[in-house]
């Protein structure tokens, strides 16, 4: 089943059922030793799941879920290593949606669910791109897609690693480290290595077209450089001016939450609409720019190693 989430939808299943599991890594087509979350009604869950939670993250948990948060913490002996991806940590979080809080709170446990894309593709943020993405490896007389609209967020969770006294940022999202530090009263780390994390791998959340992500103060250069035979978008900040250039605005934000917001449906009509190249100039960093410039730094370094 496709559920929606503040963040983009997911492909879930009973996190208990090994078998519900399987067959979310394959209509995935994603390899079956990685992790995958496990969604929560709410808090009072935490301990079916995990063991020795940090009070800091017991503490960051209650202040941002529902939210657009994981915690990723000691996992509880009982959990399925199809989960973990035999991992000692177990991924956690209560999703901001209304729809989805229902199904949770009805099934009374966990649910996995990981992002509904094939591995390594752009997540999707509607009920749409979710049909597109994934319809055929779904079973239409099992499988269902629960429309909640498009996603408010995006862009996926912040990931933190709660496995000791510092809290690991793994991935960033919209709860910013600056949040983090604040709820804590510790300064987040930035954490790469140790974990198998298939949307921290520097190549991930790629569209067909060649993504190429720049700063701002580069624009004009990129553009010159062009070949002139190619079909080129641009998805850029509204301010960021593209009318007198022979390319296609795929999207033109007016601030953070707005690009976050339309990012990934900008990178999907970019293939819808067969452009060949997409140059995404980059929001500034703070608040959810961190996020967006992680997501398209990673869409573009996919397009250099498959070159
Ligand atoms: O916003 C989101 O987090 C969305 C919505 C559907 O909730 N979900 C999502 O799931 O992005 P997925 O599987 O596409 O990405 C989850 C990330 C993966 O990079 C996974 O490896 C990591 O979380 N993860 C899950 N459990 C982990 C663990 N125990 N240790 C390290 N990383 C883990
Ligand atoms: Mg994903």
């Amino acid at each position: 089943m496709a559920l929606p989430t503040e963040t983009v939808y997911g492909l879930a299943g009973d996190a208990t059922s090994a078998s519900a599991i399987a067959r979310i890594f394959a209509a995935k087509g994603r390899p079956t030793n990685h992790p995958v979350i496990v969604h929560l009604p709410d808090q009072s869950h935490v301990d079916r799941w995990a063991v020795d939670t940090p009070q800091w993250a017991t503490d960051l948990m209650s202040q941002v879920w529902p939210g657009p948060l994981t915690v990723i913490v000691p996992r509880a002996p009982s959990v399925l290593d199809a989960v973990t991806g035999g991992q000692s940590t177990v991924g956690l979080r209560v999703p901001a949606h209304p729809l989805t809080l229902e199904v949770l709170g009805q099934l009374d446990t966990g649910v996995a669910a990981p992002s509904a894309n094939r591995y390594g593709r752009v997540s999707p943020t509607t009920a749409v791109h979710v049909v597109a993405e994934l319809s055929a490896h779904l079973d239409p007389e099992r499988d269902l897609v629960l429309d909640g609209g498009p996603c408010p967020v995006g862009v996926e969770s912040t990931i933190i690693g709660a496995w000791d006294d510092v809290p690991r940022l793994l991935r960033p999202g919209a709860v910013t480290t600056q949040r983090v530090a604040s709820i804590t009263g510790r300064q987040p780390v930035t954490t790469s290595s140790g974990v198998r994390a298939p949307g921290t791998t520097a190549t991930h959340y790629s569209p067909s077209a060649n993504v190429v992500a720049i700063e701002r103060d580069d624009l004009e250069a990129t553009l010159e450089d062009l070949p002139g035979d190619k079909k080129v978008g641009v998805i850029a900040l509204a301010d960021v001016d593209t009318s007198a250039q022979p390319v296609t605005r795929l999207s033109s934000p007016g601030d953070q939450e707005e690009y976050a917001q339309t990012l990934y449906a900008a990178l999907h009509q970019a293939d819808i609409s067969g452009m060949e190249i997409v140059i995404a100039v980059l929001p500034p960093p703070g608040g959810l720019g961190a996020a967006i410039r992680d997501r398209l730094r990673r869409a573009a370094a996919a397009e250099r190693a498959v070159q």
